[in-house]
């Protein structure tokens, strides 16, 4: 079976009760739910993983390059994670980043993403729904859903 990664970065094991009125009420939980659910169709099953650590990050990023695609939000390593943003440079396979909400309508300091460059696809703003759409842009992507 198609496995597709599901990488979530710092803060984002604690989703539901970490400042709701911007991350929404939705647990990581419910969020893999999601995901497994919108790719049943096409055969995948989702491999979620979370870290708090960079280094976890790179690990799973070096240990996945069997999967089809990968939805990944790397939280604040948006911003700083360059080992992060090396090891994505050397991943084979698609990949979108997510960002549940829209950094550009928050503080100056979360306006770059030094990973975005190297990304198949970038969502901001739009919620949960945002993972629910990119795994649905990497069916379209990898061939595995019909236009
Ligand atoms: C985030 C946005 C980042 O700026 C922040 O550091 C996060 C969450 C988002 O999903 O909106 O941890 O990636």
């Amino acid at each position: 079976m198609s496995e597709l990664l599901l990488l979530n970065g710092p803060n984002l094991g604690i989703l539901g009760r970490r400042e709701p009125d911007i991350y929404g009420s939705e647990t990581l939980a419910d969020i893999e739910q999601a995901v497994a659910e919108e790719v049943a169709e096409f055969g995948w099953k989702v491999v979620a993983r979370q870290h708090d650590c960079e280094g976890e990050m790179v690990r799973t990023v070096q240990d996945s390059y069997h999967v089809v695609g990968a939805i990944l939000n790397p939280g604040a390593l948006m911003m700083a994670g360059w080992s992060l943003r090396d090891a994505l440079a050397n991943f084979p396979r698609p990949w979108i980043e997510v960002h549940l909400s829209n950094v550009w309508a928050r503080e100056q300091f979360r306006h770059q993403s030094i990973l975005g460059s190297l990304a198949d696809g970038v969502i901001f703003g739009l919620g949960a729904q945002g993972y629910r759409l990119a795994a649905r842009g990497l069916a379209h992507r990898t061939g595995a859903a019909t236009p």
